[in-house]
């Protein structure tokens, strides 16, 4: 899920709502942002239409490959202000303190359980300016629902996730207890708010390739846990096999809701 591809695709077929979101963050025009955990740069090219010409975005990731990926969204033109590229860990910021008006982080605390979520959200108040914004923007695992699928067997799923290493983004379980975490960290004035995006027939190519590639992440981890074997029949014949008479996507009345929440803080004076 953190691969330069598959970050592109679930942009791409979720763009209204991620755009909607990062509008709905509070950066503004002329500001220094700080995009933690950028991944392949999707977010750019709208963030820097946003503070525009006079602002300035420095983007940081770990991975190499994200990393190129955004050099060369860069290199090709697409961002309307000058864009920093870093590679380097955001559990170790290398920016010098208060240098930022803002931070920009999307679906990326997933990754961090406490205590390294509190480092994490220690870093990114550090390296803000007295007053200056923390948007972290994350997709909510809980309420994530697609069918027709029995939610039950999701639950059961989740269950069996919950403290597996097999889940990658486990936090993204506990997206609605971000607030509880930017005040332990001493942000202040927190604001949360929940964005559905709904995706049903008729789906774009990019939303069918999306759908299928999500269906297929839930069905290999059905497939790596203990369910019952009824369970997993379920799981291969509905939502793993595309060639069954029974998958889902093809279904007149599939359905898959997505649910990512928006969570605010402003750093102490
Ligand atoms: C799911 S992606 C999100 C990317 C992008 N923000 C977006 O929403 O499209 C999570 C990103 O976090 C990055 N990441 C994970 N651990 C990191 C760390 N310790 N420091 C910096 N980036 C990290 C991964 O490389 C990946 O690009």
């Amino acid at each position: 899920m953190v691969e330069a591809g598959w970050l592109d695709i679930h942009f791409q077929a979720s763009r209204k709502e991620y755009e909607r979101i990062l509008h709905a963050s509070g950066i503004r025009e002329g500001w220094r942002v700080l995009d933690a955990g950028a991944g392949s740069g999707s977010y750019l090219p709208l963030l820097s239409e946003i503070v525009g010409p006079g602002g300035e975005i420095v983007a940081i990731d770990l991975a190499e490959e994200n990393v190129a990926a955004m050099k060369e969204l860069v290199a090709a033109g697409r961002c309307a202000c000058p864009v920093e590229v870093v590679q380097g860990s955001v559990l170790e910021l290398p920016f010098a303190d208060g240098g930022f008006d803002a931070i920009w982080c999307a679906n990326t605390v997933q990754y961090f359980q406490q205590p390294l979520l509190a480092t994490l959200l220690g870093g990114l108040r550090r390296v803000l300016k007295p007053g200056g914004l923390l948007a972290v923007k994350e997709f909510d695992n809980v309420g994530l629902h697609f069918g027709p699928f029995d939610p039950a067997l999701r639950w059961h799923l989740l269950e069996a996730l919950r403290d597996s290493p097999l889940l990658l983004g486990a936090g993204a379980l506990f997206t609605v207890d971000l607030p509880a975490h930017l005040r332990a960290a001493g942000f202040q004035e927190i604001r949360f708010e929940s964005h559905v995006g709904d995706f049903r027939h008729p789906l774009s190519p990019v939303e069918t390739e999306f759908l299928a590639s999500a269906l297929q992440l839930y069905a290999s981890l059905a497939e790596q846990v203990g369910l019952p074997a009824r369970e997993r029949d379920e799981w291969r014949s509905k939502i793993g096999d595309p060639d069954s008479g029974r998958y889902i996507l093809r279904s007149p009345d599939f359905y898959f809701r997505e649910v990512h929440g928006l969570a605010t803080g402003i750093a102490p004076g």
